[in-house]
């Protein structure tokens, strides 16, 4: 006899914004901080600099992370992130990067301090400066930067090294408090960077810390993927660094949106630092807990500048956080929709396909007459209870949408979402576009049963403000389920993205 066992696991959250976390007992907490930098760029990225040159432009960046990392240290920070690509720029060539790389030697068989052993190794200076900043400011520096490794010409497939006889790897390096490089790590999901090679195998890096325990390592587009981001939760690790340059993608991949949905979603610590650059819209950093969210994200208008985010958080290290670290227990009513009452839902007649992030979603439009719609995209379903809508005066068309399949622009990857989303206009076919702004506050429950358990959630309002959902469950049989009320600010999407990795090869 098989006996069928559903788990049931409730979150109830605490949200506090900023540096006002102090409800919760913690034994064992850390600053942490994250610098988006707005990254003074070569003008000319695909005519090579000499490495005089070179090293010219990045000291200019150089010498505001030292100012960063000086302001960091005065609030106690013991650890510092900042974003790729941050110290050369990007859209260089495979050839006229070269004036850029360093060859960094890997801190699993070299115990080297560049600061105090400059000499050792030739072309080290990008890693003798941040080395030194560590050391000077006593903190941990995470930075981005760009390594050439030597690689045997010998044309084993299994090496895939390239002709030239060396690897260019977009990578990054860790330094401990005293300036000891003590991790570096390879970006495997490379995002349309032709100076950059895929390393031949997923490198999965860690590095532990005195106050904090084992973090581990991932590179912007490397989020969205099983390798390394899901291998290194499977292996324990509960604290994600994160440096990024992130365009961002309303209305299910903002920025902040995204990251906040996975440290949620994979109930960790996501230290994420992104650059700053109007013109190819990015922006958006932060430190995100499962309790917590302390971030910035530019508005149109404002000053293209930089800006440094510090918070203390708990410790989440399984091997070194005190037990229940602050993560409370709540009661398992979720609103309006118990949990049996929910499969059987009304049909939804009116659907419509309209194309959201270039997927072509399924949608349901709100309207007066109907608080329980579900739609669905073959047998991928999702149902919303609503109340409050629409909202005397307002004008504003909302859709619900499901999406079940591969998303195949910009990169390929199989996802199940669904999506409540303010459309951009009064027209069904606005539904998916982006929206910044909305005034409808609504109280929620979305639903949907998910064939993986990653599933990452998210609730953004008007003008790039995130709100922690009130309420999750999630079932043994894949079913999730979140709860909002008592909005604060307008609705721009409610999502829950599921990411279906198994799928993505096929
Ligand atoms: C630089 O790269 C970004 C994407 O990474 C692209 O949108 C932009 O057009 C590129 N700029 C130039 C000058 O090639
Ligand atoms: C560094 O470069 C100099 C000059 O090219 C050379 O003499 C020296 O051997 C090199 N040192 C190392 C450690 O490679
Ligand atoms: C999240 O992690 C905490 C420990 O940090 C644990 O107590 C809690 O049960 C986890 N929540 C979920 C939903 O897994
Ligand atoms: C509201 O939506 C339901 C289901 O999609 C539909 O049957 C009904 O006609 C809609 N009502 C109005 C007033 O648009």
């Amino acid at each position: 006899m098989l006996l069928h066992v559903t788990l049931t696991v409730v979150w109830t959250f605490t949200f506090t914004q900023g540096f006002g976390h102090t409800s919760n007992i913690l034994d064992s907490t850390y600053i942490a901080a994250v610098y988006e930098h707005r990254v003074i760029l070569n003008p000319d990225p695909l005519t090579p600099l000499s490495r005089s040159n070179a090293l010219r432009h990045m000291q200019r960046n150089l010498d505001i992370y030292e100012e960063q990392a000086a302001l960091a240290a005065q609030q106690g920070a013991h650890i510092l992130v900042f974003p790729e690509d941050g110290l050369h720029g990007f859209n260089f060539s495979r050839s006229s990067i070269s004036g850029y790389l360093e060859t960094i030697p890997d801190p699993e068989e070299e115990h080297w301090n560049p600061c105090t052993e400059h000499s050792r190794f030739n072309n080290t200076e990008v890693l003798r400066q941040l080395s030194c900043m560590a050391r000077r400011h006593n903190l941990y520096v995470v930075a981005n930067m760009a390594d050439l490794q030597p690689c045997p010409l010998m044309p084993d497939p299994a090496t895939s090294c390239p002709s030239d006889g060396h690897w260019q790897f977009n990578t990054n390096v860790v330094f401990r408090s005293d300036g000891l490089l003590v991790a570096r790590y390879h970006k495997h999901n490379l995002y349309f960077e032709g100076a950059f090679d895929t390393p031949p195998q997923p490198e999965i890096v860690t590095f532990d810390t005195p106050f904090a325990g084992r973090f581990g390592l991932i590179t912007c587009f490397d989020i969205l993927f099983h390798e390394p981001t899901i291998t290194l939760l499977e292996r324990g690790v509960r604290q994600l660094i994160f440096p990024t340059a992130w365009m961002n993608q309303l209305p299910l991949l903002d920025t902040i949106q995204f990251q906040r949905a996975v440290s949620l979603g994979a109930n960790a610590t996501l230290l994420a630092a992104n650059v700053r650059n109007d013109r190819l819209i990015m922006t958006g950093s932060g430190i995100y807990t499962p309790l917590t969210a302390s971030y910035h994200h530019a508005q149109r208008g404002d000053p293209e500048e930089g800006r440094l985010i510090v918070a203390r958080i708990p410790v989440l290290d399984p091997g070194v956080a005190a037990e229940g670290s602050g993560v409370k227990r709540g009661a398992t009513d979720f609103g309006f929709c118990q949990q049996d009452s929910c499969a059987s839902s009304p049909p939804s007649s009116s659907t419509f396909t309209s194309s959201m992030m270039h997927d072509p979603f399924t949608f349901v439009l709100l309207n007066d007459t109907n608080g329980d719609l579900e739609v669905c995209d073959g047998s991928f379903c999702c149902r919303l209870q609503f109340q409050g809508f629409p909202q005397r005066g307002s004008k504003e068309l909302y859709a619900l949408g499901a999406f079940a399949g591969t998303h195949t622009v910009n990169g390929r990857y199989a996802v199940q979402v669904c999506a409540v989303v303010r459309c951009a206009g009064l027209e069904a076919s606005s539904c998916g576009q982006e929206v910044e702004e909305a005034a409808t506050k609504l109280t929620f429950t979305l639903e949907g049963r998910f064939g993986t358990k990653y599933v990452y959630p998210s609730v953004l309002v008007s003008g790039y403000i995130l709100e922690q959902p009130e309420h999750m469950v999630k079932t043994g049989d894949g079913k999730v389920t979140m709860m909002h009320s008592n909005m604060a600010g307008g609705l721009v999407t409610a999502c829950l993205y599921g990411r279906v990795y198994h799928l993505d090869n096929q």
